[in-house]
């Protein structure tokens, strides 16, 4: 008994032809005679047109005034199964339009809380579970399931396994201060901020291997760029130098734009995202330097009239305004490298000959967008990686498994976690991070 309904997406193929379509009335208009609908099915949107004399003929005074009555009165958001013939219509910012024979109402909606007038974030944010259909935010869905889909292709293009780390853990990836805790039969569990460290031990076993999956921080911080949960894809690479790296990331972020760009020009239509710009990230090289170039550029340039930052000495971290003003500055995604050991992870390796830096890079999108990629080259040597692991005063015996892979067959080897949120919201072109995933988890944010 199943019924075939076309996809609005698909309706290009069904030009002439009459087809049933499933799909949410989004808005509606029309008078007298005629009534026009805005249908949506998650695929894309349309517009069907209804005219009373057709349904008259069709299915006599009656009965077919009571069908173009019940058109005419359809309120938002009440599904419907929509028969019609496709018309191409060049008028339409949709390109067809279905000239609408028979309508069934699937379900009903009363008074549906999102109108089309402006709402606020808090509503529209408490309303999560309805927001996510309006348009902007299929769309915003649209470039990350692009996004998804262009990680999968690069690496398995680039020789990658997909090797699943695990969420729960024993032991702190990155920053001891934003582990959740939870309890795990009577012992602490934390839930996991990156699946660098395992993905270590599968580019021993594999040699080149990326995972995807949620991390969890317990971020204080309310900023545009922060979630407490968000889906982290790791990278992992044996046998890497620092500057393979930086280009294998390059060409990452390249045909993860390019994978936007073929797969979901709708969105970015949508969303008004300047394509041009977004083309000339993939056809311009990113720009590199130095943490120390860096820190000289913001110093250099903290007179002039338009910057707003704070002074910065050598050794300091960076803020958001300094991240936002150096990636304007180049007008290109630009890796920011070798940061101060001090302010990075206890697992990245020193720069050959000045240990108080390490081989690591963060890019920065610009735009504003910030931070995007961190990764490093990490310390393959056993006893200097316990060394600095006893100068933190961190506790070896829950990193057993991690200091291993330095004792059996040790090689150099580095990787990079990209937060994929940030990078939809940078293609995206919206201006805060909880657009960037269907239920966003915040500081003040555990429902819907
Ligand atoms: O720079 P991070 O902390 O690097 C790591 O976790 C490494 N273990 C990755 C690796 O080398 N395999 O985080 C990586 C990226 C950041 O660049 C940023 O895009 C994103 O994760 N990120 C966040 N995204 C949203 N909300 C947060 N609170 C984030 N914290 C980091
Ligand atoms: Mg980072």
């Amino acid at each position: 008994m199943s019924k075939k309904f076309v996809s609005i997406r698909d309706v290009k193929d069904h030009v002439g032809q009459e087809v049933t379509i499933g799909a949410w009335v989004a808005n509606k208009s029309g008078k007298g005679k005629i009534a026009f609908l805005q249908l949506r099915d998650g695929t894309a949107y349309f517009q069907a047109v209804a005219f009373k004399p057709n349904f008259l003929e069709k299915f006599g005074e009656t009965e077919g005034a009571a069908k173009f009555e019940t058109i005419k009165k359809l309120s938002q958001e009440t599904s419907v199964e929509v028969t019609g013939i496709v018309k191409e219509d060049e008028r339409s910012k949709f390109g067809y339009e279905l000239d609408i024979t028979d309508l069934q109402v699937i379900g009903h909606s009363v008074d549906y809380p999102i109108t089309p007038k402006e709402h606020g974030t808090d509503f529209l944010m408490d309303h999560r579970h309805l927001w996510l259909r309006s348009r902007k935010q299929m769309a915003i869905m649209q470039i990350r399931n692009a996004i998804i889909y262009a990680t999968y292709e690069f690496f398995d293009q680039n020789g990658f396994i997909k090797f699943d780390s695990p969420i729960l853990s024993g032991n702190a990836a990155e920053d001891s201060t934003e582990l959740f805790e939870t309890d795990y039969f009577g012992n602490t569990a934390y839930l996991s901020q990156s699946g660098q460290l395992y993905l270590e031990a599968g580019a021993m076993a594999l040699g080149r291997v990326f995972d995807f999956g949620p991390v969890f921080r317990a971020e204080k911080s309310k900023t545009r760029r922060h979630l407490t949960e968000f889906w982290m894809m790791d990278a992992e690479y044996s046998f890497l130098s620092h500057e393979e790296s930086l280009d294998l990331q390059e060409a990452y972020v390249k045909a993860l734009i390019q994978g936007v760009l073929d797969r979901a020009p709708q969105a970015l239509e949508i969303l008004e995202r300047d394509v041009e710009l977004l083309k000339s990230y993939i056809a311009e090289p990113f720009k590199r330097i130095s943490y120390d170039e860096a820190i000289d550029l913001l110093q250099a340039h903290e007179q002039d009239a338009d910057t707003d930052y704070e002074h910065l000495e050598h050794g300091d971290d960076f803020g958001s305004p300094h991240e936002t003003w150096i990636s304007n500055h180049f007008g290109v995604p630009t890796f920011v490298t070798n940061y101060p050991a001090a302010i990075k992870a206890f697992y990245m390796k020193p720069v050959p000959g000045n240990p108080e830096r390490v081989l690591c890079a963060d890019l920065l999108a610009p735009e504003g967008y910030g931070e995007i990629i961190g990764g490093s080259i990490r310390e393959d040597d056993y006893a200097a990686l316990v060394a600095k692991m006893d100068e933190l005063g961190m506790d070896k015996s829950e990193y057993e498994f991690y200091l291993d892979l330095r004792k059996y067959g040790s090689v150099p080897h580095g990787g990079f976690g990209i937060g994929i949120e940030r990078m939809v919201t940078f293609v995206a072109g919206t201006k805060h991070i909880r657009e960037a995933i269907p239920f966003p988890r915040m500081l003040h944010r555990l429902r819907p």
